[in-house]
């Protein structure tokens, strides 16, 4: 990957881009056997792409029968750790070595800018992969205390074929964060790509298989969610779905498995997090300008958007003003341009939600401080003008439901125990920050905030080596860290009776 982008670079890159469109069974490409396709459309300019594999029931059937065979011959799934840690490994070597073209495939599939792709998806993901290609030699299983005639085994096995099912708002990185613990740990994958964002997923089949993977281990089955996810997700011979998207469908995965096998299901379903600011915090221009990053930044597609900002009543008045004057140094601009802070929203349907939403508010009678506007109509694309309510109450659907745009909400407290309630009143319980100098306040809002991960007098530090996940409707298991395994694996309990003659 070349050090820093300049517009010679990507003009290059696009140049020389071949887009992948085929499904991934058995170690090769092919059509869906019933030769069906979608359109694959850029949001940059609302243009077709190319059209892709739409994968179909008779398809899955296909790859689920080959991800059992090849798990069941052992060849990857009986493979010692440090060989599936030497594929693996060249696997984050390959994807670094093709970074600037999963770059360019990311941002032109899913209009995020080119900035983001190759600053932060790519390496991010790179680092995702190498970190469990080098965790698996260094996991040990366990032996119990138990009395001195037996022997008990705890030991971990991989669970079987696993199906990865994964958004659009990060392609290459979702689809690396279930990949990378999945595979190392000897588990057949079917990965499942949104269906606005198929194009690094069906490209990282090649470099999997260039890195040396079996044939068969890794499949991808580019579709739509109601026909390819789900006749994946009631399979009767997949073992457990890995699924990162929203909470409507995360119940309905839960529901699949219930109807079906009882397969494991790991969850990673969005939130709507609450960003509390104190009027004892320290530096306000800092903590306007991290905030306003936490909601705008990736055009407010994250799961763990602040996008609920709950700020004391003193300082609100200043605090609202200064996100605003931050808002307008965010517009959305061309993608291309690795200038630009916000790209494209991915689809016509979540730009029409976006804005959807923001009528709402209005009607509701939150008050518009800045934004609510479709932007750059021009282009053919789907932009959205960074957005801030102000005077939210905490029971509006724009404080209630994800909207997964630039739309911040602005709600006022006037004591600690009342933003408690308000940070806690949500469904969710993604992510959560809290901004005050004092420890004891600080600590205290930490515990009693129920959500995966609290953040104090920051938003978004991350990093692979910490479980990231939530509580209530935002999921069920953890990605990244070493507790990510534990979705990949089964503990087996093995009894050995010592005849002491
Ligand atoms: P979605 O939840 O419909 O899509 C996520 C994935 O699930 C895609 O691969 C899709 O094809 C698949 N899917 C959809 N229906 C399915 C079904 N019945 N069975 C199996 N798989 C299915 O998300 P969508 O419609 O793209 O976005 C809607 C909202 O979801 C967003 O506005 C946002 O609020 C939320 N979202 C949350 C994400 C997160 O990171 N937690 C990521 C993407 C969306
Ligand atoms: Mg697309």
């Amino acid at each position: 990957m070349p050090e820093a982008l300049t517009k010679e670079i990507i003009e290059k890159a696009k140049k020389n881009l071949s887009c992948p469109s085929q499904l991934f069974i058995d170690g090769k490409y092919s059509n869906s056997i019933t030769e069906k396709t979608f359109d694959n459309i850029s949001p940059i300019d609302g243009k077709l792409i190319n059209k892709v594999t739409f994968s179909q029931p008779e398809d899955v059937n296909k790859a689920v029968a080959v991800a059992r065979k090849t798990f069941e011959s052992g060849v990857w799934s009986r493979s010692a750790p440090a060989h599936r840690k030497k594929v693996i490994l060249k696997f984050a070597e390959l994807l670094k070595k093709n970074g600037l073209e999963l770059a360019v495939l990311d941002t032109l599939d899913v209009g995020k800018t080119i900035n983001d792709t190759y600053t932060a998806d790519v390496p991010g993901s790179i680092k995702n992969v190498r970190w469990y290609g080098e965790i698996i030699d260094k996991v040990y299983d366990d032996i119990a205390p138990t009395p001195y005639n037996s022997l008990a085994l705890i030991t971990k096995e991989p669970i079987g074929v696993v199906v990865a099912i994964v958004p659009w708002n990060y392609p290459l990185m979702m689809a690396a964060w279930k990949v990378g613990p999945a595979l190392v740990t000897g588990n057949s994958l079917i990965l499942k790509p949104a269906e606005q964002s198929p194009l690094t997923a069906i490209r990282m089949a090649e470099l999997l298989a260039e890195a040396g993977l079996p044939e068969g281990v890794f499949n991808v089955l580019p579709g739509d969610g109601p026909i390819t996810g789900k006749a994946l997700a009631l399979h009767n011979d997949v073992d457990c779905v890995a699924f990162t998207g929203s909470g409507e469908v995360g119940k309905k995965i839960l529901g699949y498995s219930g109807q079906s096998n009882m397969k494991r299901v790991q969850l990673e379903c969005g939130g709507k997090s609450p960003n509390v600011i104190f009027a004892d915090c320290e530096n306000l221009d800092t903590i306007v300008k991290v905030s306003a990053k936490a909601i705008f930044g990736n055009q407010g597609e994250v799961c763990t958007a602040a996008s609920r900002l709950i700020v004391q009543d003193s300082i609100k008045e200043e605090f609202v003003e200064k996100v605003v004057k931050e808002s307008k140094k965010m517009m959305p601009g061309d993608p291309w341009d690795p200038s630009s802070f916000m790209g494209a929203i991915v689809d016509k349907t979540q730009l029409d939600k976006i804005h959807g939403y923001v009528e709402q508010g209005k009607n509701e009678g939150a008050k518009v401080a800045t934004g609510g506007n479709i932007m750059l109509k021009n282009t053919g694309g789907y932009y959205y003008e960074p957005t801030v309510f102000d005077n939210v109450k905490n029971n509006m659907k724009i404080a209630q439901e994800e909207i997964f745009g630039p739309v911040l909400s602005s709600i006022t407290f006037k004591s600690a125990e009342e933003a408690l309630k308000i940070a806690n009143d949500t469904s969710y319980g993604l992510a959560a920050a809290v901004w005050t100098r004092d420890i004891n306040k600080a600590h205290l809002m930490a515990k009693r905030i129920k959500a995966g991960s609290i953040f104090v007098n920051n938003y978004d530090e991350a990093d692979l080596t910490v479980p990231a996940g939530g509580f209530k409707q935002s999921g069920i298991g953890r990605d990244n860290s070493y507790h990510a395994l534990d979705t990949y694996l089964q503990l087996k309990s093995t009894w050995i009776k010592l005849a002491d003659k």
